[in-house]
């Protein structure tokens, strides 16, 4: 039920607080490849070229994908805040203007988004093997159908399949491994050498290697498949055109705040999917549907003793056009 009018103020305020939790949101190697303008009654997602992984992910397929959970995030807090809000998501455009939300009017406040928006501040990526805990499929029925209403499907992995994903994320790493411009360019977000409030600090990785510990994510994810441990499952869309890979981002960002509600750690494997040859493997091997990030179910409550990433200040991230 539509409540109040849409002139009552607050416009502004709201926008911003959506972007500013949109900037919370989890992009690969923590790149935030996106930017807010706020306007009196829209708030505008743009990518920004200057942060997408050029080397691994040339056409920009990860980023937009980054950019579908911060806008996600955005129309969470929107929803919680009681705000109606309409979401327009923009084909291909050379302007790199992805998708636009408008404030339709006032509503209820929605608990469900507000319990999402709550376990948004407690989701961290949780890489560690998680050994002694099953999971329950029960829990992965419930983040399932929350991915499906963002218009994505999930694929969960039976053993047979997880053998040949062992087979593309070996495929990829040796890739990537063999590929000085990929070793370059992650040096460029992991670590030391980072730039200032992105990227991944070499604490939140544990000790050892940090490239060893980012790919060798995809070989532990299976070890502990076969130790009945953890699912492996596929997010994939009917078409892959840029909304779709937008959707699927949004997808990734429900599936994910779902399972953190519920204690089940999530983490995406985009090795995979970066690398054309073990992404058309992942295509064959779900049948149906396009690819757009392999994720590793495992169970386990938020843990807030994990370190957690930088984030970019607002002022970065967020530019403001007219006035209210
Ligand atoms: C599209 C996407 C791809 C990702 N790929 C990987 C990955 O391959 N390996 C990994 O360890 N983490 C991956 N992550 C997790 C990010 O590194 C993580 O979200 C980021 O560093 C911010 O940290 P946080 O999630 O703890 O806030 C991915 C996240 C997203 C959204």
């Amino acid at each position: 039920m539509v409540t109040g009018d849409l002139r009552s103020g607050g416009h502004t305020s709201a926008l911003v607080k959506a972007a500013v939790l949109g900037g919370t949101a989890p992009s690969a190697h923590n790149s935030q490849p996106w930017r807010w303008r706020v306007g009196p009654d829209v708030l505008d997602l743009l990518l920004e070229r200057s942060r997408v992984l050029a080397t691994a992910d040339p056409d920009a397929r990860l980023a937009v994908l980054s950019c579908g959970v911060a806008l996600h995030h955005a129309r969470l807090e929107l929803a919680a805040s009681g705000w109606l809000a309409e979401v327009e998501r923009r084909p291909t455009d050379p302007g790199d203007h992805l998708a636009r939300i408008r404030l339709a009017g006032r509503t209820e406040r929605s608990s469900r988004a507000g319990r999402l928006v709550r376990a948004s501040l407690l989701r961290r990526t949780d890489r560690r093997s998680r050994p002694s805990a099953p999971l329950d499929h029960d829990k992965l029925r419930t983040i399932a159908a929350a991915i499906r209403r963002e218009d994505t499907r999930l694929t969960l992995l039976r053993p047979p399949q997880t053998h040949l994903l062992a087979a593309a994320v070996r495929q990829s790493c040796e890739a990537e491994g063999d590929d000085p411009a990929a070793l370059a360019e992650l040096d460029q977000w992991v670590g030391v050498g980072r730039r200032s409030g992105t990227g991944i600090p070499a604490g939140v990785l544990g000790s050892g290697d940090r490239r060893q510990a980012l790919q060798n994510a995809g070989t532990t994810a299976i070890r502990d498949v076969r130790d009945h441990v953890a699912v492996l499952a596929v997010l994939s869309t009917t078409a892959d055109t840029r909304p779709d890979r937008l959707r699927a981002g949004e997808a990734l960002s429900a599936g994910w705040l779902t399972a953190t509600t519920i204690e089940v750690s999530v983490l995406p494997l985009s090795s995979v999917i970066e690398v054309a040859a073990s992404r058309s493997a992942i295509r064959d091997l779900i049948g149906d549907g396009h690819p757009q990030l392999v994720l590793r179910f495992a169970a386990g409550e938020p843990d807030s003793t994990l370190p957690r990433s930088p984030r970019l200040p607002a002022a970065a991230i967020i530019e403001h056009v007219g006035g209210e």
